[in-house]
């Protein structure tokens, strides 16, 4: 028997298309790329978290020499704003990633699997959807209103 899973994502042709909640991220997960600590790749990712009591906390990703033990931008964000308010309901997340040297290509940048995974257990965690944006510093946004729709089939606390 064949199934299908079909996904529901919102494309935003470029931030003037956001409104002023989703603006504010933006610009924060902006400033947050901007003091990436990235020397290795040069790839610059910021991430920018709305709380529910109104906060917004920001990471960005963190390299290392020996390079496995970088941290990407969004588990930053993600794990400080559970360290920090850990029964605040997290809302929505903004990444934004570029190249260092803006002058190639932008595109649009989602989370990798290790990060899709992280924000699946806060999502388990809190027992609410978490609405991720993704975009670069110009150019094409896309949302989509929960992790399953990038993570499906996910593990989690169910299965142990
Ligand atoms: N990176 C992130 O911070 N988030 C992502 O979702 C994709 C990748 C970082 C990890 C590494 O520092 C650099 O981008 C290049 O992979």
């Amino acid at each position: 028997m064949n199934k299908q899973i079909n996904i529901n994502y919102e494309v935003f042709a470029d931030g003037s298309e956001l409104n002023e909640i989703e603006q504010e991220l933006y610009e924060a997960a902006k400033n947050a790329r901007s003091q990436a600590y990235a020397p290795y790749s040069d790839f610059f990712v910021g991430c920018s978290v709305l709380l529910k009591n109104g906060k917004i906390v920001t990471g960005n990703n963190q390299e290392n020499a020996a390079f496995p033990v970088g941290t990407c931008a969004e588990r930053v964000a993600l794990n400080w704003a559970s360290a920090n308010f850990p029964n605040e309901l997290i809302q929505k997340i903004f990444i934004v990633g570029a190249p260092k040297d803006v002058t190639k290509k932008i595109k649009a940048v989602p989370p990798c699997g290790v990060c899709r995974q992280t924000i699946s257990e806060y999502e388990n965690k809190q027992q609410s959807k978490i609405e991720i944006y993704f975009g670069s510093i110009s150019g094409e946004i896309y949302k989509v209103n929960s992790i399953q729709v990038m993570l499906p089939f996910s593990f989690d606390s169910n299965f142990l």
